[in-house]
């Protein structure tokens, strides 16, 4: 059976929700961020400041493609794995693609005490989630179908999604 790839902005409840959903489905969870450190040996963070966001997006790409040629898979996919359309591609050939939703203010509640995201490590919160999210619109809308999270339980969202499918 195809995959199930959950994508969206950080702090959209992706990892929480795809261990729920792989249960539910008796499928594997992958999630990208921790497979990467595990190929690595490095934390994300680690990544981010040793060799810069560019190797962490290769990365992605090389797990990416690893992925798309399993199936049975839930994958919970970090924030920024969309934003390049080649995984995009590679991941729908075999998957549905699930966007996780949430406003601004819900995703910096939720990130808030959780500052180990390189990309939201500085500055002002707000203001970066904003911008970020603004900017990213677009990758996120590529989704088959989008389930917002503001106010949902993982469990409502995981029987929204198994009955979407
Ligand atoms: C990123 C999101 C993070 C992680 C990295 C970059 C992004 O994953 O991959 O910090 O560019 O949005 P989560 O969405 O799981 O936090």
């Amino acid at each position: 059976m195809k995959n199930i790839v959950l994508i969206g902005f950080m702090g959209t409840g992706k990892s929480t929700v795809g261990r729920a959903l792989a249960k539910r489905l008796g499928y594997r969870f992958i999630d990208t961020d921790y497979a990467i450190e595990q190929i690595t040996g490095l934390t994300v963070e680690q990544i981010f400041r040793k060799h810069g966001v560019k190797r962490f997006r290769g990365e992605e790409v090389l797990l990416a493609r690893k992925l798309a040629a399993q199936e049975n898979l839930v994958i919970a996919t970090g924030g920024g794995m969309v934003l390049d359309p080649e995984n995009v591609k590679m991941l729908r050939q075999n998957g549905f693609l699930v966007c996780l939703a949430a406003s601004s203010e819900t995703i910096c509640r939720r990130v808030r005490n959780k500052r180990t995201r390189p990309l939201l490590a500085r500055g002002n919160l707000h203001r970066r989630v904003a911008s970020l999210l603004e900017e990213r619109k677009g990758a996120y809308q590529t989704a088959d179908f989008t389930v917002n999270t503001d106010d949902k339980s993982p469990d409502e969202i995981v029987n929204i999604i198994y009955q979407t499918l």
